[in-house]
């Protein structure tokens, strides 16, 4: 059994930092990471080229003194966006995203009409800017459970065959249907995979009282959907890699009567899936999912220093303290057995 894990320095390919006292509070929780991308969601919506490199420039001031670490940027589309728009994020923003409208926490400014940005979506693939989906119909008839199975058929699989040159990345996969259409792709296509989805399901979230820190979107699913999520994570694929969506919600709104979507995961993303690859018996394909699938899916150079976890005694994290109330770190449902080594 080993006590360390040695880990070139990692990315996480899907992180969302917010904005003014939170991106304060928590863009410190990142700093075991080489570089995020890092989520357009904010009230407004970073749109345009100039508010993706204020916003840059806002996360880079918050991050503590020393903190060696790379926002990589990405443009959130709506029904307006248009090519030029495109354009003027070259060499500003890697990737855009996109919501359809409504389907999650600050996606009410959304695409409603996915075939009319084909157009968009053309010029993204010309320039070598990637798309990120959140994969799920927001279509009321469709139950909540079977909106990423419903979307791959019926709105992914449709676009990347419109846009073949298109390169995508299915975001926070939360289903086995997910997990074998990215594995189904030829080429151009990856998926990436949270923590959380790793170590709960929808028993987590719903038996014994509503657990609102386990209520995420994609909402967790059935026990073989975290099985195969387990799976696709563990077994060497290089099609998937790591994004943590980490969506830090403070308590008064995580707890109230609609409690908001997303698991605070940054402090601790790193120690459970040190658990959940040491748990598979596949500590040999963690720095792969880390650290390299990713870096080379969007064309990023490779990290060449590393990070080191270390065994420890078992600890849990306490809430962080912010000006508009605590942000409660998520908690795998068991103890962190798992630090990065100090000094490291
Ligand atoms: C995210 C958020 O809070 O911004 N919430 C979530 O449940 N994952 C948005 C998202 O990625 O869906
Ligand atoms: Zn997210």
């Amino acid at each position: 059994m080993t006590d360390t894990i040695i880990l070139h320095r990692p990315d996480d390919l899907h992180l969302h930092l917010r904005d003014g006292a939170i991106l304060s509070a928590v863009a410190g929780q990142s700093a075991d990471f080489a570089r995020a991308i890092i989520m357009p969601n904010l009230v407004p919506p970073v749109t345009k080229a100039d508010a993706i490199a204020a916003y840059r420039a806002r996360i880079e001031a918050a991050c503590p003194a020393g903190m060696a670490f790379e926002p990589l940027m990405t443009l959130y589309l709506t029904d307006d966006t248009t090519p030029e728009d495109i354009d003027a994020i070259e060499g500003v923003a890697v990737a855009a995203k996109l919501y359809p409208a409504h389907a999650t926490t600050n996606s009410a400014s959304g695409v409603n009409d996915i075939e009319g940005l084909t157009p968009v979506l053309e010029r993204m693939a010309e320039r070598g800017i990637l798309l990120l989906v959140h994969g799920e119909v927001t279509d009321h008839s469709v139950d909540i459970f079977d909106r990423e199975a419903v979307f791959l058929e019926r709105v992914l699989d449709p676009m990347r065959r419109r846009v073949p040159g298109l390169k995508v990345v299915l975001e926070h996969i939360s289903s086995a249907v997910g997990v074998d259409y990215v594995k189904s792709a030829e080429a151009g296509l990856a998926g990436t995979i949270t923590a959380h989805h790793l170590v709960i399901d929808r028993n987590d979230l719903l038996v014994g009282g509503i657990r609102p820190y386990n209520y995420c979107l994609p909402i967790v699913k059935r026990a073989r959907d975290r099985v195969a999520l387990v799976e696709a994570a563990t077994g060497g694929d290089t099609r998937f890699f790591f994004g943590s969506d980490s969506a830090p919600h403070t308590d008064p709104k995580k707890l109230g009567p609609c409690g908001a979507a997303g698991c605070f995961t940054a402090p601790v993303s790193l120690p459970i899936l040190a658990h959940v690859f040491e748990e598979a018996d596949r500590l040999d394909t963690l720095d792969p999912f880390l650290s390299r699938n990713g870096a080379r899916f969007y064309g990023l150079p490779e990290a060449e220093t590393t990070i080191t976890l270390e065994r420890c005694a078992p600890y849990a994290l306490d809430p962080i303290e912010t000006p508009e109330g605590p942000i409660a770190v998520f908690d795998p449902g068991f103890a962190l057995t798992w630090r990065l080594a100090p000094g490291a």
